[in-house]
């Protein structure tokens, strides 16, 4: 059984002081939900300290990036092995704004789900079209292009034990333009065929795929029954920790 997810992406917001008090809320709020797995994905500069205060909490803390070399002359650039060690367990990776504003490529992204397997983290590999895609009935060629070249390489037990997916649609990130309940289960169910076909049932079966875009308290739960979405990345609505643990709250198996 896929346990639902709810990741928190906070992109470029909250300082260390600003992340501390949202952890330090958030760990008494969600002590007795066993059944919803937590992640949060703070700016590298709070990775520590939000898994120091999430620390014997059923929360987990993700990196929003990495690069996939383990050291050496990178200015301005984070290893995995390194937020790995500041307290990371999970890393989005190939997030659309990283492909759009950074230059991101399905290689790149390649590589970097390399890096963060060899150093143990699990990933959060995102996906989706642009508008100007959907509205050229290029989606699913589009979501098979980035699946099938970011994950080349990687093995049926690794798609079925580690990797997550997030479905983002990229008109759909920011804009308080969330997908439908069937244009959401429509990608879904697209990317798990797939899944199914290049690497096997079972990886199929057991591979996270969460929506991404616009996610909120009062769209979860429509998005959540959809049998093929297994969780959410939160932008925006994750930054206040009432809205957030609403949000997890709202995705536990016995309340849908
Ligand atoms: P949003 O962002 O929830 O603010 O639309 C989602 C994301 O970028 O992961």
């Amino acid at each position: 059984m896929r346990l639902p997810l709810v990741a928190g992406n906070w992109k470029m917001f909250k300082t260390v002081q600003e992340a501390f008090v949202f952890a330090k809320e958030l760990g008494p709020l969600v002590k007795d939900i066993t059944d919803v797995e937590i992640v949060i994905a703070p700016p590298f500069t709070a990775i520590h300290t939000v898994a120091e205060a999430l620390r014997h909490t059923s929360a987990f803390v993700a990196a929003q990036n990495i690069y996939w070399e383990r050291e050496g002359a990178f200015t301005g650039e984070v290893s995995a092995a390194m937020v790995k060690e500041a307290g990371a367990e999970f890393v989005i990776i190939g997030h659309s704004e990283r492909r759009r504003l950074f230059g991101e490529t399905d290689a790149i992204v390649g590589r970097k789900l390399q890096a963060a397997l060899a150093a143990a983290l699990t990933p959060i590999v995102c996906i989706g079209e642009t508008l100007e895609e959907r509205e050229g009935n290029q989606t699913l060629a589009v979501l098979d292009r980035q699946i099938k070249n970011g994950l080349d390489g990687l093995t049926a037990d690794q798609v079925a034990d580690t990797l997550v997916l997030a479905y983002e649609p990229v008109w759909a990130i920011g804009t308080g333009r969330v997908a439908t309940n069937s244009q959401a289960q429509e990608a879904h169910a697209h990317i798990r065929g797939r899944l199914r076909q290049w690497f096997g049932a079972h990886a199929a079966e057991n591979c996270h795929i969460l929506y991404g875009g616009s996610v909120k308290p009062d769209n979860i739960e429509g998005l959540m029954r959809e049998p093929d979405v297994d969780g959410a990345l939160v932008g925006g609505a994750s930054l206040d920790v009432q809205a957030f643990v609403e949000m997890v709250t709202k995705s536990r198996p016995a309340t849908l």
